[in-house]
């Protein structure tokens, strides 16, 4: 049986790919065939990952993007098709959480800054999805061929205790792919999403870890919660990416979502 997840051929934009999850998936993609275009605002890290992925024999350049800026996206996309062919992979992995909209008794639902509210969808819902799906998805749409994934939460599902907006962004998250699926579907592109649980990374770090590095209240709570018992891993999350990515794989998946989770929210009592 030809290999599902084989994705030479592709040309794979991966936004947040300097960071934890949506570098692993970059390193993934590049494994399974696809030229890889790392996008990220962090130049340093991004470089660093594309150049991890040539070494490792595959295929890979960096390219700046500062999702909140759509010009940014606008020219990354132009210089991805002529260094790398027109993409017909996106992941939107930019994301995370203002940490001044995270309730605390020292910072009340109603004292939450409206700047800092904003904040979060712009980056989770506007720059995290909405701006690259309208820069890159014309494209696809005119070639009649792609596939987005889109990362949610599992927040955007049930809302976390503390991280309202971060949550509420993310169901946004959700909706939009919806919405996007329905609409481009017709024009052979299609538009999942997946929903991590608990994976440690830099946006996370704060909630999760005491300042010495041990795991706070928080963490324990999610591990009580979570049936797995644990954090997952980014490499548990790349089957998920794969699958969704590939055509061959899943040619009649569009507005799914994937939870990789450990069970999270299967979970009540
Ligand atoms: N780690 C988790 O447990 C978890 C759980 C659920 C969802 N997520 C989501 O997964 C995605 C990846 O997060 P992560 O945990 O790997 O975090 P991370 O902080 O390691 O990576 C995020 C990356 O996004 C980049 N980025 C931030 N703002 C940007 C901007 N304006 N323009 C371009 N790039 C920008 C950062 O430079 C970083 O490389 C996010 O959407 C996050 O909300 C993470």
């Amino acid at each position: 049986m030809k290999n599902l997840l084989d994705l030479n051929g592709e040309v794979a934009v991966v936004i947040g790919a300097a960071g934890v999850l949506a570098g692993a998936i970059a390193e993934a993609f590049a494994e399974a065939g696809a030229r890889v275009a790392v996008l990220d605002l962090n130049a340093e890290k991004g470089e660093e990952r594309a150049q991890k992925i040539n070494q490792g024999g595959g295929r890979a350049r960096f390219f700046f993007c500062n999702v909140l800026e759509r010009e940014t996206l606008r020219k990354a996309n132009e210089e991805v098709e002529s260094a790398l062919g027109a993409p017909t992979i996106l992941l939107n992995g930019a994301g995370g959480n203002d940490p001044k909209t995270t309730v605390s008794d020292d910072n009340p639902f109603e004292n939450i800054p409206l700047e800092n509210w904003r904040r979060n969808f712009d980056l989770n819902l506007v720059g995290g999805a909405l701006l690259p799906c309208q820069v890159f998805g014309p494209g696809m749409v005119a070639r009649k061929r792609g596939s987005i994934i889109n990362i949610a939460s599992v927040s955007a599902h049930i809302p976390l205790s503390k991280v309202v907006s971060y949550s509420a962004s993310k169901a946004a998250v959700l909706s939009l792919t919806r919405f996007l699926a329905r609409e481009w579907a017709r024009h052979g592109v299609r538009v999942n999403s997946i929903t991590p649980g608990f994976f440690p990374a830099e946006q996370n770090r704060r909630l999760l870890f005491n300042e010495d590095g041990t795991p706070n209240a928080r963490t324990q709570a999610v591990w009580n919660h979570t049936p797995m018992g644990r954090f997952g891993e980014a490499q548990e999350l790349l089957g998920a990416a794969l699958f969704l990515a590939s055509s061959k794989a899943s040619s009649f998946v569009t507005g799914a979502d994937i939870r990789v989770d450990g069970g999270f929210l299967a979970q009540t009592i």
